[in-house]
């Protein structure tokens, strides 16, 4: 079997590729400098599996990483808009210098093929929806615009060093070890926990927000399918990842507060400056090119993560005071 090296691999995206594939049987090198990831997520991975703490900015860590690998999944970045916006220049190295390292590593190493973690962002606010992959994009914050230029930096490795390279464009992705805090679905999590707690959430506007939310079974699946498909489909482009169906906030939280038996009606506080009313995806391209087919739907998403969320408060509940985070 192949060997495989997976950045940001103890974060939640990153984590479940590394289990996915060392269970399938191949060798995976997991990457990361443990910044926001963590060990926990990758203890308990049977099969095949070599933890290396290394910095995506540093650039001798990564040519001996990349040695003899196979294919790449870059899922390593800072991923917080917010925390972006305050602090531009950590986020910039991490996520676009950490990015064309990477790139120079796997072409001096003659590594086939990287696939990468784009995000929607990229689409900023500005199109018609559903978005699909020949909009102009207009990424609007440094995080966007760090994840749009990875892209770029791809396309370009392909058309002048023909290193192999597919950029998957995220909606929302949520599941089970997603922190709270996490810009994309933490809401989610949030709620989930709140509820859990016999605490109040908030929703931020009048939740007629909505998202592409996507479990993580989905994305797996689709990083899987772009290390696989054939080079004269799939290199060089970017495919939108998502279930390609809108769910509002008001909709999640009812869900997830009868799944939880929670019966407080949702409290409503002011809209966040800079909220994209609503976001989702095309996934025609992915269907047709990668053979892409989302698996795990929403509702049954939410029940999966509720599950996940309800085990974690059980064993926090069971804990002896004092050793409780
Ligand atoms: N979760 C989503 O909905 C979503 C949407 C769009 C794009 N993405 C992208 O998907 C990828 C994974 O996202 P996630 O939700 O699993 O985030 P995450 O924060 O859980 O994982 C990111 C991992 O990267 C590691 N990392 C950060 N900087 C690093 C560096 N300089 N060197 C080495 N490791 C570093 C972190 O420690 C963490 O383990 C990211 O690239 C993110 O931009 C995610």
């Amino acid at each position: 079997m192949a060997t495989y090296l997976v950045t940001g691999a103890a974060g939640c995206i990153g984590s479940w590729i590394t289990q996915t594939l060392a269970e399938r049987g191949g060798t995976v090198r997991a990457l990361d400098n443990f910044s926001t990831g963590k060990r926990e997520n990758l203890a308990g991975i049977r099969g095949e599996m070599t933890v290396i703490e290394a910095d995506l900015r540093d650039a001798a860590a990564l040519l001996h990483a990349c040695e003899g690998v196979e294919c790449i999944f870059h899922q390593g970045a800072l991923p917080s808009v917010p925390l972006a916006i305050q602090d531009p220049r950590t986020r910039h190295t991490a996520n676009i210098d950490g990015t064309f390292n990477l790139l120079e590593a796997a072409r001096a190493t003659g590594v086939r093929r990287v696939v990468y973690a784009a995000s929607s962002s990229a689409y900023g606010n500005k199109n018609p929806l559903p978005q699909t992959e020949t909009m102009l994009p207009g990424p609007l914050s440094p995080y966007a615009v760090q994840k749009y230029a990875g892209e770029l930096y791809l396309r370009s490795y392909w058309e002048v060093y023909k290193l192999e390279t597919v950029a998957l464009r995220y909606f929302n992705i949520f599941g089970p070890r997603q922190a709270p805090d996490s810009p994309y679905s933490g809401v989610m999590a949030k709620f989930t926990r709140m509820m859990l707690n016999g605490e109040q959430p908030v929703i931020h506007g009048d939740g007629t927000q909505s998202r592409d939310f996507t479990y993580i079974e989905n994305v797996v699946q689709a990083n899987l399918l772009a290390a696989s498909a054939p080079a004269d489909k799939v290199a060089g482009r970017v495919f939108n990842i998502a279930c390609g169906e809108p769910h509002t906030l008001n909709e999640t939280y009812a869900l997830l507060a009868e799944m939880l038996g929670y019966k407080n009606p949702p409290q409503y506080g002011p809209p966040r400056a800079g909220d994209i009313p609503h976001s989702y995806a095309d996934i025609r391209a992915a269907r047709e090119d990668l053979g892409y087919a989302p698996t795990v739907d929403f509702t049954e998403g939410l029940r999966r993560t509720v599950g996940w969320y309800r085990q974690q408060h059980a064993q926090r509940a069971a804990q002896p005071v004092g050793a409780k985070a």
